[in-house]
């Protein structure tokens, strides 16, 4: 039910990372959680075994079927993942000519996802796509932001600022977060920057991933940093924020009951 956007004005700050480790570690608390890549990149599927060569998904289909939950695929019980898929270049331009005439069109293709009361829906937001950023931030009731801790993320935060300020004046219930990603506290840099973030954002910082060979070596096995290393400061960094984030959204962890990826007809 809950859809949790995880956007960035900037790229390369570890947004795909971030929405599939989650989806993962929300998954291990018995609770049940899909991935949906609106990356043209087509790369979050990746996170979960699909193969390189399978390039189906929902942007091909998405302005002839009104349901996207078809292009579903799991690897494992709880987790879910919705790829992008690549389109033709005539079947992109119908989708974003659809993105920017229909202000329903994405909420109406996730309907099905969305309506499920005990799914969590974590998006995946290209950081150059303002359509889908526009689509997506009503809909979002967590918004989550990774910067990394680096001199070109101070930089964007007036505009980090400005966002937030707009998503809490226009979703009520919602929340807006920073997630400061690949920390380094044999950095000075990073140090700094996360004290001015501390300072400057006491209640919008809801955690810290610290930079984490496994995270690199978790993208290139397609696995999640907790099949590659549990015990890994990554890990534990993403485990602490899924807990905020389901405590936050008034999820209760989850009774021990699965849901088999079975039921999906395109499995991965
Ligand atoms: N905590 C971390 N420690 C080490 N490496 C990391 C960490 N987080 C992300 N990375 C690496 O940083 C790179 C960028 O991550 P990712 O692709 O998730 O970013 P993105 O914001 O989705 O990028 P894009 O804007 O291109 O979609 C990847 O190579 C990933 O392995
Ligand atoms: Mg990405």
């Amino acid at each position: 039910m809950p859809l949790i956007s995880v956007y960035s004005p900037k790229g390369g700050v570890g947004k795909t990372t971030l929405t599939a480790n989650l989806c993962y570690s929300l998954a291990s608390m018995g609770l049940k959680a899909i991935a949906v890549d609106f990356d043209s990149q087509n790369a979050l599927r990746l996170h979960f075994g699909v193969p390189l060569s399978d390039d189906a998904g929902f942007v091909p289909h998405a302005a002839q079927s009104a349901v996207w939950s078809e292009y579903v695929v799991s690897n494992r019980d709880n987790v879910f993942v919705l790829p992008h898929g690549k389109a033709s270049k005539k079947q992109f331009a119908e989708y974003e000519q659809r993105l920017a005439s229909d202000d329903l069109f994405v909420a109406r293709g996730l309907h099905s996802l969305l309506n499920q009361p005990d799914l969590i829906v974590i998006a995946d937001l290209p950081s150059n796509h303002s359509a889908v950023r526009n689509a997506l931030l009503p809909l979002t009731d967590l918004l989550l932001i990774p910067l990394l801790a680096d001199t070109a993320s101070l930089s964007l935060l007036p505009q980090v600022e400005d966002l937030l300020d707009s998503f809490h004046a226009s979703n009520q219930d919602a929340s807006g977060h920073i997630v400061l990603n690949q920390a380094d506290y044999r950095r000075k840099m990073s140090k700094d920057v996360e004290s001015f973030l501390r300072e400057r954002f006491p209640d919008e910082l809801l955690g810290i991933v610290h930079r984490d060979e496994s995270v690199a070596e978790a993208n290139a096995e397609q696995k999640s940093i907790f099949d590659v290393n549990y015990a890994s400061i990554a890990a534990f960094d993403i485990e602490v924020i899924s807990k905020k984030v389901s405590a936050m959204l008034g999820i209760q962890i989850g009774d021990g009951s699965t849901y088999a990826h079975a039921d999906y007809p395109n499995n991965a």
